[in-house]
């Protein structure tokens, strides 16, 4: 069996890669509570035990769902932010080369600058505006600077278990009869599932580098909660805003993205893998999560 770390296991991508990779007899989780070790919960920011935890695994490889991802704290904490969405991934790197394992690392739409017309390929120039987007940009250079053999996927408006947007909508729901949601930003929500289907596809492979990984298909916030209410069967209304009312509603620390469309175009280019579209992943996840009416 190969051995694998897993680390940020109790976040959303964590806990999604170890329910599929958990069940695979090919592989041994190291760092997972789904097949009975403790969940340690790696600090990846510490290189002593980065470099301990790989030494003793030797592993297959090191799946990074580890992050800072609270976007608008960031804006206040960036030490904090460059230690665990860079020097992290760079620890990862570092453990990876010399124990000759591939990394599996995550970024994100933001490490580009939110104002392109057309869907953001690998090839696209990036400009993150947030401080969450310049670390996650700096965790890519760093795994691209210290690893032999890596996969750096960078996803967009996942969902999974844990925090994110179906829940919020769906938590809003129980109180309010309408809710204010933006309709000026355009991005794919991706389930943590896709993503680890995805991962798990690539793992395998010796198709190394970077990726653009989400959902098929495309929205904007608005569309996406009145889809979520459709399936929840909740007749919450939906009132479309633009950013700038919303933010004068809600003040937002860190600039958002208007346009987030990610073109998983390395996948198209170099695999026959294909990511579920975005109404028919939220579907399988609601009913999955217990939140559909049928
Ligand atoms: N969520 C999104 O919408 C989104 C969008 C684009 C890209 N991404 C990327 O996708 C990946 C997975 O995101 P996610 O939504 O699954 O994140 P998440 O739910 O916030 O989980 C992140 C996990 O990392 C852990 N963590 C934080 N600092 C750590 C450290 N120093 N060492 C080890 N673990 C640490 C957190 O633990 P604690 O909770 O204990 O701090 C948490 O369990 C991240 O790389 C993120 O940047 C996410």
């Amino acid at each position: 069996m190969k051995n694998i770390i897993v680390t940020g296991c109790h976040g959303q991508l964590g806990i999604a890669i170890n329910r599929l990779l958990g069940g695979d007899p090919a592989y041994h989780l190291i760092n997972s509570d789904v097949v009975g070790d403790d969940c340690t919960n790696l600090d990846i920011t510490d290189v002593d035990r980065v470099l301990a935890m790989a030494r003793e695994a030797k592993p297959y490889a090191i799946v990074n769902c580890a992050a800072y991802t609270a976007v608008d704290a960031a804006e206040s904490h960036l030490d904090l932010n460059y230690k665990i969405n860079a020097i992290g991934p760079r620890n990862l790197a570092i453990a990876a080369r010399e124990t000759g394992a591939k990394l599996v690392h995550i970024s994100t739409d933001y490490v580009f600058p939110g104002d392109s017309e057309k869907p953001l390929t690998e090839f696209d120039p990036t400009g993150p505006k947030s401080v969450y987007g310049i670390t996650k940009l700096a965790g890519e250079h760093f795994v691209e600077e210290f690893a032999d053999r890596y996969f750096i996927i960078r996803t967009a408006w996942l969902y999974g278990d844990g925090k994110n947007f179906v829940k919020t909508m769906l938590r809003l729901a129980e109180t309010h009869d309408a809710v204010s949601v933006v309709n000026d930003q355009f991005g794919s929500p991706t389930s943590a599932a896709e993503l680890a289907r995805a991962i798990a596809y690539l793992l395998p492979s010796d198709n190394y580098g970077l990726f653009h990984g989400t959902c098929e298909g495309s929205t904007e916030w608005s569309s996406f909660a009145k889809e979520i209410f459709r399936i929840a069967g909740k007749t919450t209304v939906v009132n479309p805003v633009s950013t700038e009312e919303y933010t004068k509603l809600v003040p937002a620390q860190a600039p958002r993205p208007h346009y987030s469309i990610l073109d998983n175009y390395m996948f198209r280019l170099t695999t026959d893998h294909v990511y579920r579209d975005w109404h028919e992943a939220l579907e399988i996840y609601m009913k999955e999560s217990g939140y559909s009416a049928d």
